[in-house]
């Protein structure tokens, strides 16, 4: 069983994740002497894509699975995913947080994926700029962390050159422990400022829980409790006005101020590898 294909997957509301994913996209197709094969990208962003566009991955498939880190948590608006089947491709998960923690995301996320038929073959923590509070990992990934991720990539191809694909040892997780709960949204991104909103409807294109109703621009009372508080809707959001009444900001100011204060190392980026 040979590699074929490695697809670089990125969930990205913010951009973060993306170019973490993109920097290791790049090292992959760097390659390494003596082993080709194909490197696509997978946007799984939309849910129209996550329903109609998923590749069809077989064993000689390698996935790198490219989130973000909420709350401690694997971000919600993917978990329920039938059409994802791993069909014995392997995976490896790649979770990028803000500098604070990625606590139960990454067993939470390797247990999803082995659900869903791939074999995790190991883990990435990369370090995004925070986008809770841009000045905590400030403009990270840095030159320095696009570096390290490229390298991690060509660490990766030569394991599988120098083991064989078909014999990598599968990566031990925990998956009896019982997760932390699910954090919650302070507060539903709504627009603030009608009369700047030109309805160009770029937050309705962008939510990843495609929630944001398209005729009122706003997220329905049903659908309120389905917000991941992801930022992507008020990423595109290019007038500024959706976003959260000066009261919300404020308090998520003050919580951030706290956590930057207990997490103002820079932490590493970490490659880990079944032995
Ligand atoms: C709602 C929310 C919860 C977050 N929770 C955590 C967390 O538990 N630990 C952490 O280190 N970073 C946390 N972050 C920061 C993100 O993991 C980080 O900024 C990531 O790069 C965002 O990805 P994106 O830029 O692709 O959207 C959180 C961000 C948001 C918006
Ligand atoms: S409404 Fe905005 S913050 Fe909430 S999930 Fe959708 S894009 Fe993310
Ligand atoms: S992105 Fe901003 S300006 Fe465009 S429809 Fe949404 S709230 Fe209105």
């Amino acid at each position: 069983m040979e590699l074929q294909r490695i697809v670089v997957a990125h969930f990205s509301p913010t951009g973060g994740t993306k170019k973490v994913a993109q920097a290791l996209q790049n090292g992959f197709k760097a390659g390494v002497e003596g082993l080709e094969c194909q490197v696509v990208p997978f946007n799984f962003l939309s849910p129209t894509i996550r329903a109609k566009r998923v590749p069809k991955f077989t064993e000689h498939d390698l996935l790198i699975f490219a989130y973000p880190v909420f709350f401690g948590r694997m971000p919600w608006a993917f978990e329920n995913w039938p059409e994802l089947v791993g069909n014995g491709a392997k995976v490896i998960v790649v979770s990028v947080y803000g500098n604070r923690a990625i606590e139960d995301a990454a067993r939470e996320t390797m247990s999803f994926l082995s659900n869903h038929g791939f074999k995790v073959l190991g883990h990435i923590e990369a370090i995004a700029q925070h986008s809770q509070e841009s000045t905590l990992a400030a403009h990270r990934p840095d030159d320095e962390d696009v570096v390290e991720l490229k390298s991690f990539a060509q660490r990766i191809l030569q394991t599988i050159k120098d083991q064989g694909f078909a014999s990598l040892k599968e990566y031990e997780f925990d998956c009896t422990t019982p997760l932390k709960a699910p954090g919650k949204a302070p507060c539903v991104p709504f627009i603030t400022d009608a009369d700047n909103c030109d309805q160009c409807l770029r937050c309705v294109s962008a939510c990843p829980c495609g929630i944001i109703d398209k005729d009122t621009i706003s997220v329905k009372d049903e659908d309120l409790a389905l917000c991941m508080g992801c930022r992507a809707c008020m990423n595109v959001c290019k007038s500024c006005t959706r976003g959260f009444p000066q009261k919300v900001h404020q308090a998520i100011a003050e919580r951030m101020a706290m956590i930057k204060a207990a997490n103002s190392e820079r932490k590493p980026n970490v490659l880990s590898l079944a032995p």
